[in-house]
């Protein structure tokens, strides 16, 4: 009787059969649509046919009918078999039409997320194919298409992806999978919409949900500040004039953008606090939010957490530490000494700027302040003629130059260890010599060093190292690796703790090369060996590696006569941490030996940055203007790396029987070294000949 009655007509009969009535017939009838419907290609013929008995027809006479409201509660997924609805979202009107084939209702479904979207009828006699919440949790969610692409104006605005996650309080154990999609493209604003509505004041507890920290982490890449706290605020008050008033959704915006001010503040802590437009911004919102909660009392608590976060302004006005003074001369010993806190934009810095006749003028100027300014200060006070152009560059120990750009900013930083500034003509630039500083001491310390316990030593330098690291902010190695000059910002202390692993690989190799006694070098090259060892013990890694190189640098690494008198224990103690440094597979032993390490650990400082110039490198940020959130999110790998190594404070004990631990600091803090490469061989060929 069916197959008499037009196609359509019969599929519909069934269709609004109840599922518990319908015949084998009927449903091998609905499977055999079900294979030409375009939502579901992607399905295997078991979860159609596990569909054909729970799929609901639903039939809408009018357009402008609403399916339902964004913000309301997700219930059901949809696929269009006839007509089609608008999707519309608050603030932006109609963003796209669906058509018949095409599906919606699912992200509500799969993120346990309030509706994105408004979805209304555009014609006449619209019918959808419906999958309730339970049936759809049961058949669809854990086989539901991996990617889901959200268009606006006919271009993609979003793809999500399927990703798993974890709940902390799984009582049915690990084996059951859980899905969430996740963004691994998209448009910035879209983005922030995304984790707005999905990832904040959401209610799972995702243990490895990390888009909100990835977010955070990586915005200024896609989404500088200027650009998001618009953003933010037209989001706080996107609902309030809005023709159908909606309370509840109007609130949920606002709290939204509260609890997203609060963890941005607590990830990008100092960087938070540093950028005016940012405190312009929390200025902004407090306002709007005290005369929305005159109305709205229930907003109280929301206004209450907005002025918290004010009030931690380590900067503001009130607190008058805006500028803290910090010296900077030619060695680091000033630098270290009251390298407490961070080194911030404002922080003033002091060095000298030298003529080619090496005659020289002492600057003062704050770090952020850009090469161009230096160069007019500097051009004023040595009385040079900015006419045919001057030119800033450094000189290092070697001879090399490297000019600034006009508008390179934390210079001093930058610099090579016993690198200089000098100011020339821009003709004149290949004319200048190095200075005699430069090159370094002549006489070792070997004395100093027999005296201090290598214990000690690596103590101290420990104690350093991890004050610099610490300093670091996460987003100077993002300046770094997409390039400072996009973001002028300063990179001081990422910086500092780079020159850091430079300085102590050079001070070991100068070390040696300037201890002309055989006996005594033997024995400096043993203190070397226990030196690298008790850093590994204090998970210095970074200083354990430092030392390490600078062992097998070739100007040491040539020293037979001293190799060959170091007692056998030695040797073997040197070649297994050689092998800890092996670069291949991606320096996998170094990788395995740091997971079985628990935090606090100073990591190997050069690999995390080659990791994240590796990723930068290897994948585009934009593709037509959308952003590879892929990308962000293995940029923030790297930094949690980073960050999970500094999650527990250093509390080594101090060694017993300490003894000169000013004297020590002292020396440990203002390192002479050479870093000229010609050099250290030179000396190295003087002390131990090459052999006929
Ligand atoms: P959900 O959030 O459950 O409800 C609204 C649906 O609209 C959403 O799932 C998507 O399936 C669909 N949709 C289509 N295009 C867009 C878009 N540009 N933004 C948001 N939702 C969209």
């Amino acid at each position: 009787l069916l197959s008499q009655i037009a196609p359509d007509a019969s599929l519909r009969m069934i269709l609004r059969k109840p599922p518990e009535e319908r015949t084998v017939n009927d449903l091998d009838n609905i499977y055999e649509e079900l294979i030409h419907v375009k939502a579901l290609s992607h399905l295997s013929s078991l979860v159609k046919r596990e569909l054909a008995s729970v799929l609901l027809f639903e039939a809408h006479p009018y357009q402008n009918t609403t399916i339902f409201n964004q913000g309301d509660e997700g219930e059901s997924w949809y696929i269009i078999l006839k007509g089609s609805v608008d999707v519309s979202i608050q603030g932006k009107g109609i963003v796209s039409t669906l058509h018949e084939g095409d599906d919606f209702g699912k992200l509500s479904l799969v993120n346990k997320s309030p509706r994105s979207a408004t979805i209304i009828t555009k014609e006449n006699n619209c019918h959808f194919l419906r999958v309730d919440k339970d049936d759809f949790n049961r058949i669809l969610k854990d086989v539901e298409a991996n990617t889901v692409r959200l268009k606006e104006h006919n271009k993609d605005v979003l793809i999500l992806e399927k990703i798993p996650f974890n709940t902390k309080n799984e009582v049915d154990g690990p084996s059951q999978a859980c899905y969430k999609y996740s963004v691994t493209i998209g448009a910035p604003e879209k983005i922030l919409e995304h984790l707005l509505e999905t990832r904040i004041l959401s209610k799972d507890d995702d243990t490895n949900d990390t888009f909100v920290e990835d977010f955070l982490l990586t915005h200024i890449v896609f989404l500088p500040v200027v650009k998001l706290c618009p953003m933010l605020i037209s989001y706080f008050k996107i609902m309030d004039n809005s023709k159908n008033f909606n309370f509840d959704a109007c609130m949920s915006n606002k709290r939204r953008v509260v609890a997203f001010v609060k963890e941005w503040c607590g990830i990008a802590k100092d960087a938070f606090y540093e950028d005016y437009i940012i405190t312009q911004f929390l200025q902004e919102l407090l306002n709007s939010l005290r005369i929305d909660s005159r109305i709205h009392s229930c907003l109280k608590e929301e206004v209450k957490v907005v002025e918290s976060i004010v009030e931690s302004d380590p900067y503001s006005d009130s607190k008058e530490n805006k500028k803290v003074k910090f010296l900077w001369r030619k060695g680091s010993r000033d630098v270290a000494e009251k390298l407490r806190k961070p080194i911030r934009p404002l922080d003033e810095t002091i060095f000298k700027v030298y003529c080619a006749d090496h005659t020289y003028t002492t600057l003062k100027v704050s770090m952020d302040t850009p090469a161009s300014k230096i160069i007019a200060l500097a051009a004023e006070k040595l009385s040079l003629k900015n006419d045919n152009g001057l030119a800033l560059c450094e000189v290092r120990s070697n001879g090399e130059k490297t000019l600034f750009k006009e508008n390179d900013v934390s210079i001093t930083s930058s610099l090579s260890i016993n690198g200089r500034l000098f100011l020339s003509p821009t003709e004149h630039l290949d004319a200048l010599t190095i200075l005699i500083e430069q090159e370094g001491p002549i006489k070792g310390t070997w004395q100093l060093l027999e005296m201090y316990g290598s214990k000690e030593l690596a103590y101290v330098l420990t104690l350093h190292d991890w004050e610099l690291f610490n300093a670091v902010h996460p987003y100077e190695l993002i300046y770094q690796v997409f390039g400072r000059h996009k973001f002028n910002k300063i990179t001081a202390n990422l910086d500092l703790f780079m020159r850091r692993f430079n300085e102590v690989q050079f001070w070991v190799c100068s070390e040696l090369c300037l201890c002309s006694n055989l006996g005594k070098r033997v024995t400096l090259l043993r203190k070397f060996i226990k030196l690298a060892l008790h850093c590994k013990e204090y998970q210095n890694l970074n200083s354990f590696f430092a030392i390490i190189m600078g062992l097998s640098n070739v100007a040491v690494s040539r020293l037979s006569l001293t190799w060959e008198k170091l007692p056998n224990k030695f040797k073997k103690m040197f070649s297994d941490f050689e092998q800890a440094m092996d670069p291949s597979r991606n320096h996998r032993r170094y990788r395995f030996l740091v997971e079985q390490l628990q935090p606090p650990i100073i990591p190997f400082m050069p690999l995390l940055l080659k990791d994240m110039t590796f990723t930068h490198e290897g994948n585009k940020t934009f593709f037509n203007g959308l952003v590879n959130f892929e990308k962000m999110r293995l940029i923030s790998n790297t930094i949690r790396t980073m960050r999970k190594c500094r999650s527990a404070q250093l509390e080594i004990p101090i060694p017993q029987n300490m003894k000169y631990f000013q004297e020590i600091k002292e020396y440990i803090t203002s390192l002479r070294v050479i870093d000229n490469q010609r050099t250290l061989t030179q000396l190295s060929l003087i002390l131990e000949p090459r052999r006929a």
